[in-house]
Formats: structure tokens, C-alpha cells, sequence
């Protein structure tokens, strides 16, 4: 079973599909690691993250040793990896990578923001997480500070604004809901909630296949 959890920067996605994953005993992959990786690698070269033909380069080297590394989480790196994730070679030379992982045996849950449109369109359950930015922000600033990293939260919040534009305007696999994907809004749900609300969906889906 693959299950496609799609919707904007710190919608609570991640966290969820980690703990779907966990739930079902299925591998996880966090598929904004990678845009972050190949950004974090532009950046600390000092290549412009604009330059299409380097940033390929850096997409077919990734290591994925390298996806742990706590450096990609800082929100400069988020935001440098939404710029690289517009370059349509970029996102191409990453296409097989993410479609191998997601079909492997026992199951995969994928995390993004083109899982159930682009990358997995035949997911068996797709998921689309939204929340409030306001509440987004008061998040990720939480988890910055968490993190021992300096944090406004209006700067957050307009860090927040400008990625969903540019993820929900770029030419080449926009941000969107698939036409099939349940939505969840995450803006009053804590963890737990919304774990319980996913794995209410995924369940909903299983029943409704059984009885067909
Ligand atoms: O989910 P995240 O904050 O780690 O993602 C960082 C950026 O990577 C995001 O702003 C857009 C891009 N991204 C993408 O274009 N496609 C994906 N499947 C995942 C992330």
C-alpha cells in the first residue's frame, strides 16, 4: 500500500506520515529532505540556487546517509529548497528515486507536496494536510526555538506566505490537492488528533475497498 500525504510547509505533514508509518510498519520518506539536500549542498558550494544544470549535478550525488543531517532543517534551507524545487530538471532527476522508494515492500508512506499528483497519481490513499499559517508559524517559531535557533514569528510567517506561493504558482508540479485526496486540516488538531484522524481516513479506505 502507498499512502500520499501532500500539503504546504509546516502543515504537520511530516510528523504525521512518520506516525502513519510507524502505525502500518511501512518505510517513510520525507521527500522534502531531499529538495533541502540538494539546496543545503548549492549553498554551502556558494552556487546560485537558480543554476538549473549545477543543481542537477547535485540532485544525481545525493546521498541519502545525508538526509539526517539537522543542518537541512533550518528554515533558510527550507526556504533555498523551495526555490531549487521549482527547476523542472531538478525535479525530474528525482522522480525515479521517490517512485523506487515508494514501491518496495511492505508499504511506503510519502511526504510532499506532488506525492498524490505527480509522483505516486495511483496512491492508495492520498491525504492533503492544511492549517492555518498563522497557526503554522506559531509552530515552526516553537520548533526553531526548540531547536536552540532564533526565531520571529512575523519573519516566519511571511517565510511561510512566500513558499506557498511560489510551491502553489511554480510551472512544473505545483502544490495542490489531487482531485482523490481526503482533506485534513490540521489547524485545531494536536499530534494525536490528527494521527487518529489519517488513520480514520486510511481505514475509511480499506472498508470502503472490502465492501466493493
Ligand atoms: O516540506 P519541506 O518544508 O521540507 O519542503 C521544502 C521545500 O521543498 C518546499 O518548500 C517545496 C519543496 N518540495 C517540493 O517541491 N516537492 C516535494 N515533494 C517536497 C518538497
Amino acid at each position: 500500500m502507498i499512502i500520499a500525504i501532500d500539503g504546504p510547509a509546516a502543515s504537520g505533514k511530516g510528523t504525521l506520515a512518520k506516525r502513519l508509518a510507524a502505525h502500518y510498519g511501512y518505510r517513510h520518506l520525507d521527500t522534502g529532505v531531499i529538495y533541502r539536500a540538494v539546496a543545503h549542498a548549492l549553498l554551502t558550494t556558494g552556487i546560485d540556487l537558480n543554476d538549473e544544470a549545477r543543481a542537477v549535478q547535485a540532485a544525481l550525488k545525493l546521498d541519502p546517509e545525508s538526509f539526517d543531517n539537522p543542518a537541512l532543517k533550518s528554515q533558510a534551507v527550507g526556504s533555498a529548497a523551495s526555490v531549487v524545487s521549482a527547476l523542472p530538471k531538478v525535479r525530474e532527476a528525482l522522480v525515479t528515486f521517490q517512485r523506487q522508494f515508494a514501491a518496495g515492500p511492505p508499504g511506503a508512506v510519502l511526504d510532499g507536496r506532488d506525492i498524490g499528483t505527480v509522483i505516486c497519481p495511483t496512491a492508495d490513499v492520498k491525504i492533503y494536510v492544511v492549517a492555518d499559517p498563522k497557526i503554522r508559524a506559531r509552530r515552526r517559531t516553537l520548533e526553531a526555538r526548540a531547536r536552540g535557533e532564533e526565531a520571529d514569528e512575523a519573519v516566519v510567517l511571511a517565510d511561510i506566505l512566500a513558499r506557498d506561493e511560489r510551491d502553489q504558482n511554480r510551472a512544473v508540479a505545483p502544490l495542490k490537492q489531487a482531485p482523490d485526496a481526503y482533506l485534513l486540516d490540521n489547524s485545531q488538531l494536536d499530534i494525536e488528533s490528527g494521527v487518529r484522524a489519517a488513520i480514520d481516513i486510511v481505514e475509511a479506505v480499506r472498508a470502503g475497498r472490502q465492501r466493493v
